[in-house]
Parts: structure tokens; sequence; C-alpha cells
């Protein structure tokens, strides 16, 4: 899995210098944002201040994956002592269709790249996206979601503090990660058109009205913020979410690149499980029950700090997680147990 996810990025690290882009190369190869600041949308307001000394997409790109970076030649602070960015976010894009995000095409999707499944939104396309933290966030962190609810700098900073449980990034930091995140934007080649639609978007606009719908056209294909709708678990624990049977080889995809991504051999937590029949054993007693580690109230509510420790277990709205891919979930953990 690891493999997969290091190549690309490899080949990314020598190339984190941006040039500007020539509307003269194939629109397939164009970033959708450069596409849209022709038709006259406005994106300024997002780039990094690259004249803050210390800024660099590199630096950004190491404190995402590493957790750390270097600044006059020596190691920042971790970022968190618990998690790295990408504990809880891909950095590639990880659904097929951006305009119609679903967590079973993106459990299939994600499994095929060999990329885990995970509760935070990919940071691929984050600097397309207009608001950040959508939907029960607001609920979750009350005022706190104000200041990144429309500003992705105020996103980042929310996210190292309150989801990383990591010290604040500085202000050299962010402008690093923000310049990282420009070089996991969105490409033209990502969006989904129809033969018309495509004719629609190739064809030069003439005048300010025909820009404006080509634009609508292109920001229709992608969600202009990731949607997040907390569920609860089912009423009867015993008889799980009603009328749904689980799928167990649906199931091991999730346990695979979901729950054992963070908990196998506790890389990202202190409950280590695996393939074996005590992990799978252990978590079937308490599926049915009112104990805090059934998989029904881990993945609906997650798992608050403890004392003494600030990790944590996000939890996974619907969009992340089904209904239905919970209740495959359990099916292949019971059948596991047996
Ligand atoms: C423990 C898990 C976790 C860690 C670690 C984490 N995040 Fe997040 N992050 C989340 C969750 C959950 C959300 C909620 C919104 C979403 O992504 O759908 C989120 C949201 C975000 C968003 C807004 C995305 C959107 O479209 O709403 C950004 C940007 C972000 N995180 C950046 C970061 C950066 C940068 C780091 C590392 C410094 C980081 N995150 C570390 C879990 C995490
Ligand atoms: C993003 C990383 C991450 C993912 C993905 C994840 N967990 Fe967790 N999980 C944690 C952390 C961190 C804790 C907090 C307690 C700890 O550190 O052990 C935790 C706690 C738990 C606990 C309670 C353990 C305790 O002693 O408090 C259970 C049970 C659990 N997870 C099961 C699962 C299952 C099942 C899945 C897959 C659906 C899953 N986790 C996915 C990170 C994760």
């Amino acid at each position: 899995m690891k493999l997969i996810i290091l190549i690309p990025l490899f080949i990314l690290g020598l190339v984190l210098v941006k040039k500007p882009e020539s509307p003269s190369i194939p629109l397939n190869e164009r970033t959708v944002n450069s596409v849209l600041a022709e038709l006259g949308e406005n994106n300024r307001g997002k780039q990094p201040d690259y004249t803050m000394p210390g800024v660099s997409a590199e630096k950004g790109r190491e404190l995402v994956i590493d957790g750390f970076t270097t600044s006059d030649g020596k190691k920042t602070r971790k970022q968190s002592k618990h998690f790295k960015c990408i504990s809880c976010h891909n950095v590639v894009k990880e659904d097929i269709d951006l305009s119609d995000p679903d967590p079973q095409s993106r459990l299939e999707y994600t499994n095929d790249l060999g990329i885990p499944f995970l509760q935070g939104t990919t940071l691929y396309g984050a600097v397309n996206r207009a608001t950040y933290y959508n939907g029960d966030y607001a609920k979750k962190y009350g005022d706190l979601v104000k200041p990144a609810r429309n500003d992705i700098r105020g996103a980042i900073q929310l996210c190292a503090v309150e989801c990383a449980q990591g010290r604040e990034l500085k202000d050299w930091e962010i402008e690093s990660i923000l310049a990282y995140l420009w070089f996991i934007e969105l490409k033209m080649s990502d969006l989904v058109f129809t033969t018309e639609e495509l004719k629609e978007v190739l064809t030069p606009a003439a005048s300010i009205e025909e820009r404006g719908k080509k634009a609508e056209l292109i920001k229709s294909k992608f969600a202009s913020g990731a949607a997040a709708h907390f569920e609860y678990p089912p009423d009867d624990r015993k008889k799980g979410y009603e009328g749904l049977v689980g799928v167990p080889d649906n199931g091991k995809l999730i346990y695979e690149n979901s729950c054992l991504y963070c908990h196998e051999n506790k890389k990202y937590s202190f409950l280590h499980l695996d393939n074996s029949k005590l992990s799978f054993k252990s978590l079937n007693g308490k599926v049915g029950t009112y104990h805090p580690h059934s998989i029904y109230q881990v993945s609906r509510w997650g798992v608050p700090t403890k004392s003494g420790k600030s990790s944590y277990m996000p939890q996974y709205p619907v969009e992340k997680m089904s209904n239905q891919q919970l209740e495959d979930l359990r099916s292949y953990i019971a059948l596991k147990s047996e």
C-alpha cells in the first residue's frame, strides 16, 4: 500500500516549482483553477504568500506527509505527537466522479489505487473547494468552525490543533502547506464531461455571459465542499441498521483499508488490530452491545480523548461510511471470528 502512495509523491517532490500555465497547452493538462481564472473567477486570496521568509511547497509537503520539516537547516518540532495529516487525509484523487462523491464508489476506487479509506476528505483539490468543515462539523466544533468555514488557512490551522491535536502552525508553515495544496489542485482531466459538454467547454467564449456559463458548467463537475452528516448508531445494536444485510467481502475492504491503516501495529493508536481471530473476536463480542468499543459506537461517535492522552478517533460521517458499509464491516468481523 505504501509504495504506491510514495512513488507519485517522490515524483511530485522533484517538480515542486510552479510554472505559469500557458493557455496553449491542451485543455486536459491544465488545472481547473487556471481555466476558471481565465473565465473571470478570482482565486487570488487563496494563493500562498511566497514573499514570507521560509515558505516553500516542498516544506509544506514534508509537514503534511512526515509531520515536520526543517527551518534554517534544523528540524522543526513535530506538528503532532499522535498524527500526521496523512493519518486522516489522502493526498490524491479519491472519487471517480467528483460531482457525486459516494462512499461505495470511493471504497472501490481507493482499494484499486492501494490507498486508505479515511474519515477526512482528500487534500487533493482542497484549494478548489469553497467551504470547509461543512454540515455537522459545525455541531462538533461549534464556533471554532467560523474562521475555517470559508477560509482554507483557517481550515488548516483548525485541523492542526483540533483534528491532529498538535501545536499551532506558524504562519510560514501554513503558507507552505497552502503552497503544497496548490500542487495537488484539480486538473481538467479529473472532471467528467459528456461529449456535448466538452464541446461547450472547448468552444471559445466571447461574451462575459458565455464565460460565466462556462465557468458554472466546469464548477458543476466537482463538489464545492465536502458534505458531512453524522449518523447515530442503530436503535437496536443487536439487530443493526434495519433492513440492511451485510456483505462480508465489502466489509473486508473497510477493515483492511480503514481500521487496519491506523490500528495495525498501533500505527496511530494504542489499540492493536490485525487479521488474527483474537482481533475479530474481541470486536465481534462488543458489536451488538452498548460497550464503548462497539464498532457502531466508535464509527458513529468516534473515540474521545482519554485523560492524559490527546489521541482520539475521528468519527465517520455517512458520506465517509454508509450504514450499509457499517453492516458490511460487521458481517466480515462476525465471519472471521467464527
Ligand atoms: C485525526 C485525523 C486528522 C488529522 C491528523 C488531520 N485532519 Fe484535517 N480533517 C480531519 C477531518 C475529520 C476533517 C473534517 C472535514 C473533512 O475533511 O471532510 C478535516 C478537515 C480538514 C480540512 C478541510 C477539508 C474540507 O474540505 O472540509 C483541511 C484543509 C485539513 N483538514 C487539513 C489538514 C492538515 C493540513 C493536517 C495536518 C497538519 C490535518 N488536516 C490533519 C481529520 C484530520
Ligand atoms: C485515522 C485513524 C483511525 C482509523 C481509520 C480508525 N481508528 Fe480506531 N482509533 C484510532 C485512535 C487514535 C483511537 C483512540 C484510542 C487509541 O489511541 O487507542 C481509536 C480507538 C478505537 C477503539 C477503542 C479502543 C480504546 O481502547 O479506546 C476501537 C474499538 C477502534 N478504534 C476500532 C476501529 C475500527 C473498527 C475502525 C475501522 C472502522 C477504526 N478503529 C478506524 C484511530 C483510528
